[in-house]
Order: C-alpha cells, then structure tokens, then sequence
C-alpha cells in the first residue's frame, strides 16, 4: 500500500484580507515541501493589465478577453510566490495601492472567476499544494482535503495592513475605508462571495500568534495524512 505520508494534498486557505492567510500559507507551504499559490495574485495580475491598457474594470467580455491573451503565471520562489504578466515580474508592482482595488472590482465578474477558477485548478490538481484566496475552498478546489477559513476581527485586520504598510494618521483612515470597502465587496458579490465552506474548519486568529495558527494547521494536516494516529 502507498504510504500515507507521500500523499500531496491540496489545502485550501481562504479568507478575507488581513487574516494572516499569505504569511501562514507560504510557511505552511516551505513547512510541508509543498507549493503556495496565491489566487489573489492572479486577480492583481489581470487587474494590472486593465489598468495599463485603460480598459474599464467593468467590461466582463472585455476583461475575459484580455485574460485569455495574457500569460498570467505564478511562480514559486524563495521569499514567495513571483508573479509574471506576458513574462513581466510585477510582483511588487500589483501590491500597490490602485492594482489592489481594481482586483476587488474585476473580481466580481463571473466570466473572469470561471477563467482564473480554471487556470488555478490546472496549477493545483497534482496535489502538494497550498492554495490562499477567497473561493478556493468552495469553487477552485471543493474536494480539498483540508479546508480553513482564516478570519479574524475587522478591527485587527484593519491595524494589521496598516502595520505591514507601515501607514499612519489621514491616510491610514482611507486604507482602512478602502478595506472595509473591499471587504464589503468580496462578501456580497453575486458570483462567489467569500464564505466558509461548509467543511472548512475555520480558525479566528484575532488572538493567536502566527505560530499558534500555524501549528493548529499543521495538527490538521498530520490528521489527514495519517488519520486515526
Ligand atoms: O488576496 P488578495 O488581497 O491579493 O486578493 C486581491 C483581490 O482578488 C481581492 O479583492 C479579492 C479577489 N480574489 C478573489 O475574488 N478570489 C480569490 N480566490 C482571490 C482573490
């Protein structure tokens, strides 16, 4: 019989911004020798292309279009995932501030979800894979064999992309606005707003340590790899 600890799962970790889900999914990910893949990436990738071509965030066929001309492609690298458009490193450029809310608005048409949806199921159905973003547990992969949903208190997550961002005063209020913007967005969305799965296991990591959740994950993951031990 195989043995059990060679099988590579796919584990989803969804969420909504400021919930930690990047830092623990690519410390999972080096932990285990797997893949992190971040889907948001993707959404920020397309979202720089319309910015740079000037199209509206709002043209679904148009946005379609321009995805299925466009290398997008994640790849992995020490420090995290790089992120290439039509070969381009824009890895740093798509973390600023006008890619970020273009990605929340180009992300609620249905046609671009079912064309990235696809793309980030070719990436992970080998398996050995951790795979962060909003959807990932109840569209991109729902057999997964783990599923979290990271959340935490909006308050924290707000102060916690302040920190990182290291913004303080006036413009740390607009960020915040802008957040609980996006937030609002993601949550409410016709096509696939961010939910817990029903068999996520979700963790609220409001008062946990990055260790602690990581090591509340990776319990659960040594439960799928042998159960019963
Ligand atoms: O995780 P992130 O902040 O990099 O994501 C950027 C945007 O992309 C965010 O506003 C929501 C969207 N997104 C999505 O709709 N589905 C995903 N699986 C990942 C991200």
């Amino acid at each position: 019989m195989a043995d059990p600890s060679q099988r590579k799962l796919i584990i989803a970790i969804d969420g909504p911004a400021g919930a930690g889900k990047s830092t623990i999914a690519s410390r999972l990910a080096r932990k285990l020798g797997y893949v992190n893949l971040e889907s948001g990436a993707m959404y920020r990738a397309l979202a720089l292309s319309a910015i740079e071509w000037d199209s509206s965030f709002d043209d679904e066929a148009a946005l379609l279009k321009m995805a299925q001309e466009s290398s997008i492609t994640l790849e992995r690298a020490v420090g995290g995932n790089r992120v290439r458009l039509n070969g381009k490193d824009v890895s740093e450029r798509i973390r600023q501030r006008d890619v970020t809310e273009a990605a929340s608005r180009i992300s609620v048409h249905p046609k671009v979800r079912e064309w990235m949806v696809a793309r980030q199921r070719e990436m992970g159905i080998g398996g050995g894979v951790v795979m962060e973003g909003r959807d990932i547990g109840t569209k991109v992969f729902p057999d997964a064999d783990l599923k979290i949903f990271l959340d935490a208190d909006p308050v924290i997550r707000e102060q916690r992309r302040l920190d990182q961002q290291q913004v303080k005063g006036a413009p740390a209020q607009a960020m915040a606005a802008e957040l609980r913007e996006r937030d609002r967005r993601d949550r409410t969305r016709a096509a696939s707003p961010l939910v817990a799965a029903e068999d996520a296991i979700v963790i609220d990591s409001t008062n946990l340590t990055e260790d602690e959740v990581l090591n509340r994950i990776e319990q659960l993951v040594a439960q799928r790899i042998a159960p019963g031990r």
